[in-house]
């Protein structure tokens, strides 16, 4: 049975104080559910999100990394930093990182490839914007997204293999996919997985939604045969919110 999974995109939010206030209502709402929780916070706050959690099952993900080793690449964070502080799973792909940092498919690869080498999981996201649905696109892009970044991995690899669709028309917009409109495309990249592997990796990959999921939403949403969960924003900063998210399973 593939893994339900909600995971917490701080995005550029939180200080340490706050980040420590979050942290420590989460755990206190804390109980036993059938979903995966994961909180990525930023970067100078990952250490003491790893320390915090160490003896809970919420698990730690950073919201990017770079692909090189090490070296000369001003401001940015690798792989092994990560991992020497406990954080083993890596948000990749954010639509935010392709608008406002040109990330591209190209460079994306170079850091799944990294990623798995140093044998991360990966939160990959992807998503059409309104400018592609508006013109029937969005499956088209949808499958370049993937194709580009995925699919010349191994079959191993898939173990390693969140993702999220998250159309950029209803990030942080409060405008949400329909759980239709989230369960046509989920089913078409299950489908598009299956067409290029096997129906044992499409069956098993956990495809988290992502773009404005509230507790009002959530249930309808996760409720559809082919979404795994969700990748939250929003929703994510407040633990209450977050923790109903959820409970939605
Ligand atoms: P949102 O963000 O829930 O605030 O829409 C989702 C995301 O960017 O992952």
């Amino acid at each position: 049975m593939r893994k339900k999974i909600v995971a917490g995109n701080w995005k550029m939010n939180n200080d340490l104080v706050a980040t420590n206030t979050l942290i420590s209502e989460l755990i206190k709402k804390e109980k036993t559910t059938n979903a995966e929780v994961m909180i990525a916070p930023a970067f100078v706050n990952l250490l003491e999100a790893s320390k915090l959690l160490k003896y809970s099952s919420i698990i730690v993900a950073a919201q990017n990394m770079h692909f090189a080793e090490n070296g000369a690449y001003t401001g940015e964070i690798s792989a092994a930093m990560l991992k020497s502080i406990g954080v083993n799973t890596v948000i990749l792909g954010h639509s935010e990182r392709r608008e406002y940092f040109s990330e591209d498919d190209n460079l994306l690869k170079q850091k799944i490839d990294k990623a798995l080498d140093e044998h991360m999981k990966i939160i990959f996201c992807f998503g059409e914007k309104w400018e592609d649905r508006s013109v029937d696109n969005h499956f088209i892009v949808v499958e370049n997204q993937i194709k580009n970044a995925l699919f010349h991995l191994e079959n191993e690899n898939w173990e390693s293999i969140v993702l999220a669709y998250e159309p950029v028309w209803a990030i942080g917009t409060g405008q949400t996919a329909s759980p239709e409109q989230a369960q046509e495309m989920h089913a078409f990249i299950r489908n598009l997985v299956k067409k290029h592997y096997n129906s044992t990796i499409s069956e098993e990959v956990s495809i988290l939604y992502g773009g404005s999921v509230k507790p009002e939403n959530a249930k309808e949403i996760f409720g559809k045969n082919d979404v795994d969960g969700g990748l939250i924003g929003g929703a994510a900063l407040n633990a209450d919110n977050f923790m109903a998210i959820v409970n939605a399973f």
